[in-house]
């Protein structure tokens, strides 16, 4: 059996998943796959790991919240569904590595996975906001960050470290901001954090984490390995202990439909994608273009059915005969649009690649 079909049952994930390493098992949906549904299903939604998925007991699981509290507290599941009242956001998840194969292709990354546009999916989450749960332990106002800490152990930290992040207290006391045990009306699978994890909506994918067993309020930004070294952007020819620690998410976009390398006959194409502006901004606009950016026409935006997911558009192009480029570029309520090109934002991890989507496509003439 291959890493392929292996991957997709264990973890009950689509048999078409893009799976870039089976252990720890990481894998994202091929692009068509996330066209035009606002929900991913949860047999599609990438998934991201840093180290061997944890079976933990519901039952028995605890979470602990400490540090700079008025006294440590430990829950229990049951504990946080009676105490607490229950929330469902709908929003999206993006790895900070989404779309680094367009960086690959720039510079070789050497050691990290060629994620395409598939890194990113959209879920309903259900559980208890993170602020709740703080002010039942009397969060202190000098708490400047909440730090969160996983079971799961990678050996990707020198030494091996289990999985952990942090984020500014501000964020931590947004409503949108949960301690999931749901996942589009379904408890949580084990893949994706069970019973209980962390959703950052509007920040990266690795602030939200799973399996979470202990939060802590303190100053300073969690030392662990995944928020100090890990997930910094780097800049392309410096000291590699410079960097910017990633937080919100970057306006960004991609072209889910037609596929790269598709041929197409003559007539009408319509063209699809996702835009996701990031933080607290919402997308503004999405332009199309099949001259290299010389000129654009404007793709129709889907309603914004959350402040915290992506909105997917569709434009109708008659395209050229023969070899053609399609290119997309989101603009955020900001007034900030994806730069252009992938050689501008080379990094030495290869994270945030925001430059415009582009797809190959060979038309019929
Ligand atoms: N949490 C733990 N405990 N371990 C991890 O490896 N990966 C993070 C985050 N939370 C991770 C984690 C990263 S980088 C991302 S992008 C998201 O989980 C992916 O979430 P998903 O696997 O549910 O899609």
């Amino acid at each position: 059996m291959g890493a392929r079909t292996e991957g997709a049952l264990v973890w009950d994930k689509r048999d078409d998943m893009v799976v870039h390493e089976s252990e720890p098992y990481n894998a994202e949906p091929p692009r068509g796959a996330l066209a035009d549904q606002v929900l991913t299903a949860t047999d599609t939604f990438y998934s991201r790991n840093h180290g061997p998925i944890p079976r933990l007991e519901p039952t028995s699981w605890r979470l602990r919240v400490d540090g700079m509290v008025d006294g440590a507290r430990d829950f229990s599941l049951d504990q946080l569904r009676t105490e607490f009242a229950a929330h469902t956001v709908l929003a999206t998840l993006q790895c900070a590595g989404n779309r680094r194969a367009g960086l690959i292709e720039v510079r070789d990354i050497p050691g990290e996975d060629p994620w395409g546009p598939g890194a990113t999916s959209t879920a309903q989450w259900s559980g208890v906001r993170l602020s709740d749960v703080l002010a039942a332990a009397g969060l202190s106002p000098g708490a400047a960050h909440i730090a969160f800490d996983a079971p799961d152990v990678s050996q990707l930290a020198d030494p091996p470290q289990s999985y952990g992040a942090s984020i500014p207290v501000h964020k931590a006391l947004g409503a949108e901001t949960l301690l999931a045990w749901a996942m589009n009306n379904q408890p949580l699978p084990a893949v994706h954090g069970a019973p209980v994890r962390v959703v950052v909506p509007g920040h990266i994918g690795a602030r939200s984490v799973k399996w979470v067993q202990r939060i802590t309020a303190q100053r300073q930004p969690s030392d662990n390995y995944f928020q100090a070294t890990a997930y910094r952007l780097l800049p392309a020819e410096a000291d590699p202990s410079d960097g910017l620690s990633l937080g919100a998410v970057a306006v960004n976009s991609d072209i889910l439909r037609p596929d790269d390398g598709a041929s197409l006959p003559a007539g009408p194409t319509e063209v699809a994608g996702y835009a996701l502006a990031g933080g607290d901004r919402g997308v503004a606009r999405v332009d199309v273009s099949v001259d290299g950016g010389r000129t654009w026409r404007q793709a129709e935006l889907d309603d914004q059915r959350s402040p915290w997911a992506w909105q997917h558009w569709r434009c109708t192009l008659t395209l050229p005969g023969g070899e053609v480029e399609i290119i997309a570029r989101a603009w955020d309520t900001s007034a900030a649009a994806q730069p252009e090109s992938p050689a501008q934002l080379w990094n030495p991890k290869g994270y945030v690649n925001n430059s415009w989507a582009r797809v190959h496509v060979t038309v019929d003439r």
